[in-house]
């Protein structure tokens, strides 16, 4: 259950591969979180806007991820907290964060660019969930790896799917590569189609 001082983890939701659970998977178990008491935050990283659109928050209509990571501003001014799952709230996004490449200064590096955001946001927060768009080269999904500690991937349990880790895998730790390094976690969720049972997490912890 909740305690006083926040866990602030931090929990970069991935896989390049499009339509594999990551937004589902972020804002249930967010919201299954929040029902247990723990407060939660998403931040919505890509321009598509699925986490946002997900939780019913009309895309266009607030500032989001891309003031978070373009300005001055704290995960407090964009945060969504009305009308939300119980203990969840939203960093929004929409599209226009698919600019963010062109508004960010080309002496910031891109890999740091979660670090002042998250610092705040693990004071706040539990858990913390950055749900990533479908590209291992896109610059959230770059800050996400290198600022996270825990990673959940969702793949589905086919052959193609599953080898698509492999790459997630090798996207994860090239971009660690490059910042200093600290000890980070796996889950692997994959989604459960036409199951009524859920599947048990497989827990891998890798030595880095
Ligand atoms: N566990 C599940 N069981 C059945 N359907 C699922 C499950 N998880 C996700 N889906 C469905 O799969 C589709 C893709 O899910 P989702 O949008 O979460 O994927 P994504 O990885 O975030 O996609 P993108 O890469 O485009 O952001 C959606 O229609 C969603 O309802
Ligand atoms: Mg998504």
């Amino acid at each position: 259950m909740k305690q006083n001082t926040p866990l602030g983890i931090v929990i970069a939701v991935g896989n390049q591969k499009g339509g594999t659970g990551k937004t589902t998977n972020s804002v249930h178990i967010a919201a299954a979180l929040g029902l247990r008491g723990y407060r939660c935050l998403i931040v919505d990283l890509d321009p598509a806007a699925g986490a946002t659109r997900h939780l019913g928050v009309p895309e266009n209509s607030f500032a989001g991820s891309l003031e978070l990571l373009t300005t001055d501003e704290t995960v407090q001014t964009p945060v969504i907290t009305d009308d939300l799952p119980r203990g969840v709230h939203l960093v929004p996004s929409r599209p226009q964060l698919s600019e963010l490449d062109v508004l960010l200064s080309k002496f910031v590096d891109r890999t740091c660019i979660l670090d002042r955001p998250l610092a705040l946001a693990r004071q706040l927060y539990d858990f913390v969930f950055l749900d990533t768009p479908p590209s291992a080269a896109a610059t959230t999904t770059v800050a996400a790896y290198a600022s996270s500690e825990w990673f959940l991937l969702s793949a589905f349990p086919h052959p193609l799917s599953l080898g698509g880790l492999t790459e997630a895998f090798n996207d994860i730790a090239d971009v660690r590569a490059r910042r200093k390094p600290v000890p980070h976690k796996f889950n692997l969720l994959p989604p459960v189609r036409n199951r009524s049972c859920v599947l048990p997490l497989q827990h891998i912890q890798l030595a880095d």
